[in-house]
C-alpha cells in the first residue's frame, strides 16, 4: 500500500484548510469540507474491505450509496489539519442503504465527520444532478461576507446583484448567482435540505448570518468561487457607506457575460 499522507487528496485537504484558516475564514472549528473520491484514487492507499467502524448518518443518502468522501471532522480546527491529518480528517464510504458511513481511515481519536454532514451530502446529491463532475462541497465563515449579511437584505437576486457590481469578473465566476438562506439552526437535516434546494440552482449558498457553502468540480474551483464572493463582499463593505460615484452598470454586466460566453441569470439583470 502507498502512504496515504502522500496522496494528492490528503495533501489537497491539508493545503486548502491551511489557506482558509490563514484567510480568517475558519476560526476555531468553523468550516467543513467534503471531497468526493473515486475508488481508483483511494485503492492504492487503503484496503477498501477494511471498515474501521460504522457511523450512523441520521438520514438516507441512497443516491450516494458506495461513494467515498474525505471529510473534515466535527469540532476540529482547520489550523490543525496540516500537522495531524489522520485525527482531523476521515475517509468514509456511504453504505448500500445510504444511512451509515463506513470509516476507512482517519478520525483517529474516535471522532466523526462534521456536524454539517447532512448539508454536505444533500448538496453533493443536488450538485451531481446539475453537474456530474461536481466533487467538492466547502463551508466556511468569511469575514466580509458575514459582515455584509448584517447590512444587506438577504434575498438571492439583490444579494447577487450587489456582489456582481463589486468586481468586474464576478458575473463570469458565478454567473448562476448566489442563493441566500435566512438564519437557520445549523447542524441538522432541515438546513441540509434547504441548502440542497438552493444548490439545484446555485453553486454558492449563503447561510444568513452564519457563512457560506460553495460547490465545484475540484478544490481550486470551489476555493476560487468562495474567494471571489468574499472579495466582492470586502469591496462592498469598504464602499457601501461612502458616496457611490462610479458603478458597474447592468449593461456592463451583460457585455462581460456575453464576451465570456457564460450562462448568467438573465432575471437578475434590470
Ligand atoms: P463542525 O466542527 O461540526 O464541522 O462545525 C463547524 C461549523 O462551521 C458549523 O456550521
Ligand atoms: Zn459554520
Amino acid at each position: 500500500m502507498k502512504e496515504i499522507l502522500k496522496s494528492k487528496f490528503v495533501k489537497e485537504m491539508c493545503s486548502v484548510t491551511a489557506n482558509m484558516y490563514r484567510l480568517g475564514w475558519d476560526e476555531r472549528n468553523g468550516g467543513n469540507i467534503s471531497y468526493l473520491l473515486t475508488e481508483e484514487e483511494v485503492a492504492p492507499y487503503l484496503d477498501l474491505d477494511k471498515v474501521i467502524r460504522k457511523i450512523p448518518i441520521g438520514f438516507e443518502a441512497k443516491e450516494l450509496a458506495g461513494k467515498i468522501f474525505i471529510v473534515t471532522g466535527t469540532g476540529k480546527y482547520f489550523k490543525n489539519v496540516e500537522s495531524d491529518p489522520e485525527t482531523n480528517l476521515g475517509i468514509v464510504r456511504i453504505d448500500q442503504k445510504g444511512d451509515t458511513a463506513e470509516l476507512l481511515w482517519g478520525y483517529k481519536d474516535g471522532g466523526r465527520f462534521t456536524s454539517e454532514f447532512p448539508a454536505h451530502m444533500m448538496s453533493h446529491v443536488a450538485r451531481l444532478k446539475a453537474d456530474p463532475n461536481n466533487r467538492v462541497v466547502m463551508h466556511c465563515h468569511p469575514t466580509n461576507l458575514l459582515a455584509m449579511n448584517f447590512v444587506h437584505e438577504l434575498d438571492d437576486r439583490s444579494f447577487t446583484r450587489s456582489l456582481w457590481q463589486m468586481c468586474t469578473e464576478c458575473i463570469v465566476v458565478f454567473p448562476d448567482g448566489v442563493g441566500v438562506l435566512p438564519w437557520m439552526l445549523c447542524g441538522n437535516n432541515e438546513i441540509g435540505e434547504a441548502t440542497a434546494a438552493k444548490m439545484k440552482d446555485y453553486r454558492v449558498v449563503v447561510w444568513g448570518l452564519h457563512g457560506v457553502y460553495g460547490a465545484g468540480k475540484d478544490m481550486d474551483e470551489t476555493f476560487g468561487l468562495i474567494e471571489t464572493v468574499e472579495k466582492a463582499a470586502e469591496i462592498y463593505m469598504l464602499t457601501s457607506h461612502l458616496p457611490r460615484i462610479n458603478t458597474i452598470t447592468d449593461d456592463n454586466l451583460v457585455t462581460i457575460a456575453e464576451a465570456f460566453k457564460v450562462n448568467y441569470r438573465k432575471d437578475f439583470i434590470d
